[in-house]
Formats: structure tokens, C-alpha cells, sequence
């Protein structure tokens, strides 16, 4: 069964003189138990958005999400706080995620106080377990966030989404905003933790190189869309799409085959405002645009098994 499954999401934001930006403009895609699904893409393609409405932060306005079953569009209130525990994130900036006024033991119960639990007992056994699990001790308890490195804030972000027993975890540049020298040691926890309790991922990243390391499967996203994927090894050893190849071309990820194609984005992304239906957006910077691009949007084909990709060269439907 899938821990999650969404379905045809949109999410359009209104903006001044009337316009909409669409966010997020018809994204499906699965996440199996023990999962990473990473998602790419250049800025502003949509990404965090699609993290937060897992979440619930925003409101799609159309599509499905299911959560083992449970339409995330519609629950119950006696499921409410189940599926928040269920479901967390872990923010970009670990400094700025972090309450600088409470104590890290305060900052890591506090999900738990929110999900009901009052007993001290249990909250503090429970709170020193998950320290313990990334890799702190007690000593820390009653330090401030400003008192840390950003590594051990970090490591507080992921404590705090860790303490409930989640099952699905959404992970929105957790790496970014760190200095090179914490990147390394937080992938390398995420993957610990997730061996250890089988949660699953929604990696969100620009950082190929580490979403190359942390995932199983790879969504390649441009304007709202998923335009190609597949496992990590199809969608970075065999892309297809060209917005893929030239993500890629602009990352250190080794090529021993030295196969890659090399080429590099020419221009800005598009306006997301009033996208136009009836072309493939791509268009404006690619390569190998032809006639038949500018008249009609690609849809997504199966090119192998796992592997989907959306453009002309290789549907010609
Ligand atoms: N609350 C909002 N109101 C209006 N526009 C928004 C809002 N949130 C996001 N957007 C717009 O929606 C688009 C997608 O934003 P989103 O933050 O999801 O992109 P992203 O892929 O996460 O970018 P980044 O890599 O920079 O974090 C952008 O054009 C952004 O400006
Ligand atoms: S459909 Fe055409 S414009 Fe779009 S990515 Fe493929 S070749 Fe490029
Ligand atoms: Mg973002």
C-alpha cells in the first residue's frame, strides 16, 4: 500500500491585478513505505508548496491527497492529531524553525504535549530517546538554539519532527542554508533514521548530489509540473527529458561513463502567471524545440518500466 498517493494537484495563488500564479498545476505521484521520493527543480517551480499541502499549511484547490488511505482533503477531527503526528516536516532554516525563547527540551516535547501526552515521565524518556537517536545526549536539554551549532540545530528540526513516530516525513531543503561542513553529517542521519524506523521521505532539494545519495525515486519539476520520473538511477544516469540533462549538466554529480550530454539553461523560467494550455512549457529555453512544442502540452508516457517522461522526442501523441 502506498503511504501516500496524490492526484492532480493544483494550487494557484491570486496576485495583484487579478492574475494567478499557478503554484502547483497537476502533480501525481506515490510514496511506498520506506520510501525517499526526491523532488527537484529550479526555484520557484512549485516544490514547497507541494510539501506544505501534504502537511496541510496550504489549501490545494483541486486533486487528492490519501495518506494510507485517509483523503488528507477531508478529515475527521477525531483523526486530526493522529495525521499530524504522522506527518511532519523538517524546515529549511534550522535557526529560524526553532523557537529561540524555549529550550531544546521544550522545542522537541512540544508535538507531543500538542498530540495529548501530560505524563513528565514519559515525555522526558522520550525526548532523551530521540536526542539520543540524533546522536546528542542530555547535556542538551536545557540549551537554547542560539547556544548551538547549526549542525546541532538542525538535528533539533529533525528531533522535534522524529519525537512522534512519524510516518511520512516531508524534508524541505533540510541541507540548504547549512554550512558544507553539517551537510554530510545530517544526509547521513536522515538515512540513519529512516533505516531505523522505516518512515518514509519527501526530499526536497537542489542539491542533486545529496538527493542522488538520500533517494529511491527522483520527480523532476518545471512550472508546476512533474516533467520526468523514475528511480534515482534512471532519472540521473539515464534522463531523458531535456530539462532534466540540464539540471544535470549544471551539477558536480559524477558521470564515470562520461555519457552525459552537456548542456545549460538559456534564460529565466517563465512567468508562472496564466501559463498557456496549449504548449509544452519548456519551450522558450529548450534545445530541441520543434514546431509540433509550440502547439500542444507533451503527456507524461512510460518510456521504462518506472520511468516517465514528458516531451515530443519521445511521445509523439
Ligand atoms: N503564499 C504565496 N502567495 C503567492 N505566491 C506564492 C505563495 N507561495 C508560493 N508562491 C509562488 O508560487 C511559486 C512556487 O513557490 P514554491 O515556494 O513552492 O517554489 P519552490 O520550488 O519551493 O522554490 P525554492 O526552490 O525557491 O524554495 C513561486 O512563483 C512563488 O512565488
Ligand atoms: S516537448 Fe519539445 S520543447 Fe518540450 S522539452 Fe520536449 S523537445 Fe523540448
Ligand atoms: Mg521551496
Amino acid at each position: 500500500m502506498d503511504v501516500l498517493k496524490i492526484d492532480n494537484l493544483h494550487k494557484r495563488f491570486p496576485v495583484k491585478g487579478g492574475h494567478k500564479i499557478c503554484a502547483v498545476n497537476g502533480i501525481s505521484f506515490s510514496i511506498q513505505p520506506g520510501e525517499t521520493l526526491g523532488l527537484v527543480g529550479e526555484s520557484g517551480c512549485g516544490k514547497s508548496t507541494v510539501g506544505r499541502m501534504i502537511v496541510r499549511l496550504t489549501i490545494p484547490d483541486e486533486g487528492e491527497i490519501v495518506f494510507e488511505n485517509q483523503d488528507l482533503r477531508r478529515v475527521k477531527k477525531k483523526d486530526d492529531m493522529r495525521l499530524r503526528r504522522e506527518i511532519q516536516i523538517v524546515f529549511q532554516d534550522p535557526y529560524g524553525s526553532l523557537n529561540p525563547r524555549k529550550k531544546v527540551y521544550d522545542i522537541i516535547a512540544e508535538p507531543m504535549r500538542l498530540g495529548g501526552e501530560k505524563d513528565k515521565v514519559q515525555l522526558k524518556n522520550k525526548v532523551i530517546n530521540i536526542l539520543k537517536m540524533v546522536e546528542l545526549d542530555e547535556s542538551y536539554l536545557d540549551k537554547y538554539p542560539i547556544q548551538l551549532t547549526q549542525g546541532e540545530q538542525q538535528r533539533i528540526g529533525v528531533a522535534r519532527a522524529f519525537v512522534t513516530d512519524p510516518k511520512l516525513v516531508v524534508l524541505d531543503e533540510p541541507t540548504s542554508l547549512l554550512d558544507i561542513r553539517f551537510r554530510g553529517e545530517i544526509v547521513l542521519l536522515l538515512k540513519k533514521l529512516q533505516e531505523e524506523t522505516g518512515c518514509s521521505y519527501l526530499f526536497i532539494s537542489h542539491d542533486l548530489n545529496i538527493v542522488y545519495q538520500l533517494s529511491h525515486r527522483v520527480a523532476v519539476m518545471y512550472l508546476g509540473r512533474i516533467v520526468e520520473e523514475g528511480s534515482a538511477e534512471q532519472v540521473f544516469r539515464n534522463s531523458k527529458h531535456p530539462y532534466t540533462k540540464a539540471l544535470l549538466s549544471a551539477t558536480l554529480l559524477p558521470d564515470p561513463e562520461q555519457k552525459r550530454e552537456e548542456f545549460f539553461l538559456k534564460g529565466e523560467v517563465p512567468s508562472p502567471l496564466d501559463l498557456p494550455e496549449n504548449q509544452c512549457d519548456f519551450v522558450s529555453r529548450c534545445p530541441f524545440a520543434n514546431e509540433s512544442c509550440k502547439k500542444k502540452r507533451p503527456k507524461p508516457l512510460q518510456i521504462e518500466e518506472g520511468h516517465t517522461v514528458s516531451c515530443f522526442l519521445y511521445n509523439e501523441q
